[in-house]
């Protein structure tokens, strides 16, 4: 059995609240994978087939290339035993090349100076289809100087009618989360998503809408600088990394994102805080993916 983690009270009552009652995860299978919500992009992060819009959609790289961290290309087998904090560093798989029919954007944006102009840019946006169905571009919240950034997937339809990132039920979870953690997005956490305005119906974002938006998630992580970047779900750590492995293979080690200044910048990917409302039995493996990323030196 792992070591049992130190955690003091307040990291305890935290826990609870997020229903964590266990600090150690028992060896055995991973849990079956959980049937896809319709309703709830993100929520449903199976061992198996990578969510056809994302993958492959490797995000364009004008500003910072992707490199992950090494591992098996292919998901271990669902059965395979998981011991997140003991596993090796895994094995860099550079991101796929765009493919030549990939779509290409009606406008790119051009890189602003600044996260204030940027915001700018993402609320006057119209690169894509979706800024006909929003209410608000969802830009991003959170400290800065940031720490850490969060990614996730896109606005639903609480973000959208604030202009706010993770304000709905998921939200409140990962609020908890970064909390067991000691973090939060007021002090030390920025959170952001890959595609800035609402799918409508929630369907899941196109590889024309990815290409569309991802440079400006580039251009946010470039302009804030995170010490780490927490990935939320499959569908973002696909597209962040240029992969289309599995959550199941990919959560649980440090990936590495290379930023054009030639700073390397941990990541590390976990459930989408949607998927643990449906499955709380994997939030124990997200609190080890979350302890992972604050030890990430
Ligand atoms: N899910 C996401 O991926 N992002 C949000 O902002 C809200 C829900």
């Amino acid at each position: 059995m792992p070591a049992t983690p130190r955690v003091n009270a307040l990291q305890k009552l935290w826990l609870r609240e997020i229903g964590i009652e266990k600090t150690w995860l028992p060896a055995g299978p991973v849990a079956a994978a959980a049937a896809p919500s319709p309703e709830a992009r993100g929520a449903a992060e199976p061992e198996s087939a990578p969510r056809p819009a994302a993958a492959p959609a490797p995000v364009p790289r004008p500003a910072v290339a992707a490199a992950a961290a090494p591992g098996p290309a292919a998901a271990p087998p669902a059965a395979a035993p998981t011991r997140p904090a003991a596993r090796p560093a895994a094995v860099a798989k550079p991101p796929a090349p765009a493919p030549a029919d990939a779509p290409v954007p009606a406008t790119v944006p051009v890189p602003a100076h600044d996260l204030e102009a940027m915001r700018e840019q993402v609320v006057q946006c119209t690169a894509c289809g979706l800024c006909n169905g929003r209410r608000h571009a969802v830009f991003g919240m959170g400290a800065r100087p940031a720490r850490w950034m969060v990614v996730g997937e896109a606005p639903g339809e609480q973000e959208d009618r604030q202009g706010l990132p993770f304000v709905g039920r998921s939200g409140q979870l990962l609020d908890a989360m970064l909390a067991s953690v000691g973090m939060s997005r007021e002090k030390d956490v920025f959170i952001a998503n890959v595609i800035k305005c609402r799918p409508p119906g929630n369907r899941n974002p196109k590889p024309e809408e990815i290409a569309a938006c991802s440079p400006y998630l580039m251009r946010q992580i470039e302009l804030l600088k995170p010490e780490r970047i927490l990935v939320l779900g499959r569908f973002a750590a696909q597209t962040l990394l240029g992969t289309d492995a599995t959550i199941g293979s990919l959560r649980g080690r440090r990936h590495t994102l290379a930023a054009p200044d030639g700073r390397e910048i941990p990541v590390v990917v976990s459930y989408h805080p949607a998927y643990l409302l449906r499955s709380p039995g994997e939030k124990a493996r997200a609190w080890q993916d979350l302890r992972l990323a604050a030890a990430l030196g």
